[in-house]
């Protein structure tokens, strides 16, 4: 097998891990969770986001957190935003790098975003142009590249149809998400092959949830197809609350444990971000799902006993 001697882990747990939990985190250890992440040799968290806060209520205190965390100059701190009025927030609150999303699935769009697909782009284009103007890098998600929790199995044309269009737009880079976790590696491959006739590698980031134990296997398909960066959160959090049956993403930690074995750098101290994971498990106040913290629990009541 090909392997990169290097990869990228884009840290999404404070946004797409915090935006799928009911217990209430304050602002105080959001902003705590977001240092100590600050803290792993991560160069990438993506902090919050500036949804409606009705849509949800977990990070309605998006403005605060971005302007109360410590911040690196060497770390991109980014939020998702999803429309110009997000933007104005974002901007606001001095992000760094803009996340806009949508979906391949037609169904899934609407539900999460209240419009057809069609009627988004617009909205978005808005948006890409507002945040080049104030100069910052535009980066794009496309859930359900796999599967759609309403319409099943999700081919690859569906996909190419958004790529080209947020491109276009000026994105610089698409993160392809399975946001129900159900994608397995032939179907990785197959999409990704159809993305890699037209696009280069460097245009992609692979976001997997953990849905049905498939990430880590998708993970490998994917480096094996020469992708070199993977959206993670910390602890297996995560989840699209307007994605029935969503659930976390594969965990920062697992894929470190993958990456560190493999000999594959990522620049992260795989034990800070079990630190990290561990305060916001107590935070949580239930158990994470990642692997490895499985193993730190065992072996701490194997200790006390
Ligand atoms: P809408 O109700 O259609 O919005 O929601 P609207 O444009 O019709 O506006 C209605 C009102 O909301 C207006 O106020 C706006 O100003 C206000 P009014 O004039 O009535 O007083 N409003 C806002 N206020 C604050 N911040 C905003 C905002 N926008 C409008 N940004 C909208 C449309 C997109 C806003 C809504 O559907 C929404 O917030 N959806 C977000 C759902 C979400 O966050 N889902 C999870 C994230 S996506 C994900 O997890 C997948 C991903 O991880 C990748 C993967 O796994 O696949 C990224
Ligand atoms: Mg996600």
């Amino acid at each position: 097998m090909q392997l990169p001697k290097q990869v990228m882990i884009k840290e999404v747990g404070p946004r797409d891990g915090l935006q799928n939990e009911k217990t209430h985190i304050s602002t105080a250890d959001k902003v705590q969770l977001v240092n100590l992440l600050g803290q792993t040799g991560l160069n990438y968290i993506e902090v919050t986001s500036f949804v409606h806060p009705k849509w949800i209520p977990q990070l309605a205190d998006a403005v605060e957190v971005l302007q109360a965390i410590k911040r690196h100059k060497d770390i991109t701190y980014a939020a998702l935003v999803p429309n110009m009025r997000g933007l104005e927030r974002a901007l606001q609150a001095e992000v760094d790098e803009v996340s806009i999303f949508m979906s391949a699935s037609e169904s899934h769009n609407q539900s999460n975003i209240n419009k057809p697909i069609e009627d988004t782009f617009p909205i978005l284009k808005e948006v890409v142009v507002g945040a080049k103007a104030a100069k910052k890098h535009v980066r794009g998600y496309i859930s359900t590249v796999i599967g759609c929790p309403y319409e099943g199995y999700i081919h690859p044309d569906k996909v190419l149809r958004v790529t080209e269009k947020l491109l276009e737009m000026g994105v610089t880079e698409i993160s392809l998400g399975d946001t129900i976790g159900v994608g397995v590696p032939t179907q990785v491959e197959f999409l990704l092959e159809e993305l890699l006739k037209r696009y280069p590698a460097e245009k992609f980031a692979m976001h997997f949830h953990d849905t049905r134990g498939t990430a880590l296997a998708n993970i490998i398909k994917s480096l094996e197809m020469g992708m070199t960066k993977f959206d993670s959160a910390l602890g297996g959090l995560g989840g699209c609350p307007y994605a029935k049956g969503a659930s976390g993403n594969v965990a920062t930690e697992d894929v470190l444990y993958l990456f560190d074995e493999m000999g594959i750098e990522t620049g992260i101290d795989r034990q800070k971000v079990l630190e990290a994971a561990l305060f916001i498990e107590e935070k949580l106040g239930k158990a994470v799902a990642s692997k490895q913290m499985a193993i730190v629990r065992n072996e701490r009541s194997a200790n006390q006993r």
